[in-house]
């Protein structure tokens, strides 16, 4: 049967709330570095304004912005985008209220690559560039948890623990201008082998001090920088955490340990939890449809905090079963959106569903 198009939209298309933050579906924009900043100033641009409006017209329930570093150190590559000063925060501004006025609230994903950082666009005309970008040529020394580098970069500067207080004070300024940029919520970049993530893992984190050794050291910098976020982010708006739930490596950060951690960032005040996995070490991946989506699943039925599910989460109705069966309670989609702005559009045509509300009024008229 067709569901009703006035009072049961398919659940992919269905409002949901976060704290105040309302979205329009449960269909995120995954972040997706554009490494489009060509002045290397950490300032988004022209670019990050049509890339991240077009998916906003195109009907997306809550953009995610790219990983944004919280200082110059902490991005993945020059061309990131920031979010250290106040030109950052005008150029932000402008973009945040092009996509709210689409109906799409932003959330920044906030980050710092720690001993993954300075290296080269990965882009084709990069293509040949391998390795640490050197400082000669733009780079600068990374930092870690440990001076043990990530396989064919340099290695890093471990973190002493002051150095480590004053990155926590990184995110919670980054979150502070967060707020004035006119974002609708924060993630927390906690993935992907960035500097978070490499103090979880103990297959990178071998520290002997309150950061390292034993589970609750090893977690200690992600929930202080959850915490302190938390403190100062607006009430009313949602604090989200990205997290690789496994290595995929036996001995390595695994589901269990994403479980603990993931039980404590909710007791902290984090809203939601958008789970990918891998980064921190080379891994065999077995990529496919959905291939994330059981990690996702296990997370949702140990904590009570909504879950987004990504990754080749590319059909409709497959996103749509995954929300039924309860794997999770958002998708986020990346690559597809790449080919597809208006990915959320198609996906109300596929289940059936008339939005208006997912069209800007000038695109009316090319309504699926
Ligand atoms: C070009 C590109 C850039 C990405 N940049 C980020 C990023 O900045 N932060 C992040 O957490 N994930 C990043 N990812 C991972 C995506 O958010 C997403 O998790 C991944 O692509 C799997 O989803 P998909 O199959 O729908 O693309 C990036 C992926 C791509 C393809």
């Amino acid at each position: 049967m067709r569901p009703d198009p006035v009072t049961a939209p398919p659940v992919l298309l269905a409002p949901a709330q976060l704290r105040s933050l309302e979205m329009r579906n449960r269909i995120w924009l995954a972040p997706m570095c554009q490494y489009m900043v060509e002045a290397e100033d950490g300032v988004p641009t022209d670019w990050h304004l049509v890339h991240l409006g077009a998916r906003a017209t195109g009907g997306f329930g809550l953009i995610v912005t790219e990983a944004t570093a919280v200082s110059p150190e902490g991005r993945i590559s020059p061309q990131d985008t920031g979010l250290w000063n106040d030109e950052q925060v005008e150029a932000w501004r402008r973009i945040t209220r092009f996509c709210q006025a689409q109906g799409a609230p932003v959330a920044v994903q906030l980050a710092h690559a720690g001993r993954k950082a300075s290296t080269w666009p990965a882009l084709p005309r990069f293509s040949r560039r391998r390795g640490t970008v050197p400082e000669f040529a733009s780079g600068w020394r990374t930092v870690g948890p440990t001076a043990d580098p990530f396989p064919g970069l340099d290695a890093p500067d471990e973190l002493d623990t002051a150095q480590i207080g004053r990155i926590i004070e990184d995110f919670v300024a980054a979150a502070r201008r967060a707020e004035q940029a006119g974002f609708d919520a924060v993630e927390l970049h906690f993935a992907h082998g960035y500097l978070v993530h490499e103090f979880l893992s103990p297959l990178v984190n071998t520290r002997t001090d309150e950061y390292g050794g034993d589970g609750p050291g090893r977690r200690r910098l992600a929930l202080q920088i959850a915490a302190a976020v938390r403190e100062q982010w607006p009430q009313d708006h949602p604090l989200i955490v990205r997290l690789s739930a496994t290595d995929w490596i036996d001995g390595g950060w695994d589901i269990e340990q994403s479980v603990e951690l993931a039980r404590e960032l909710e007791k902290v005040g984090v809203d939601a939890l958008h789970v990918s996995t891998g980064g921190a070490v080379i891994a065999d991946i077995a990529v496919g449809p959905e291939y994330q989506v059981g990690f996702a699943r296990t997370l949702r039925d140990a904590v009570s905090m909504p879950v987004a599910a990504v990754g080749l989460i590319t059909d409709p109705r497959g996103a749509q079963d995954v929300l039924e069966r309860g794997d999770a309670d958002f998708v986020a989609v990346g690559r597809a959106a790449l080919r597809e702005p208006g990915w959320p559009q198609r996906a109300a045509h596929e289940l059936g569903m008339r939005d208006a509300a997912l069209y800007p009024g000038a695109y009316q008229r090319g309504s699926w």
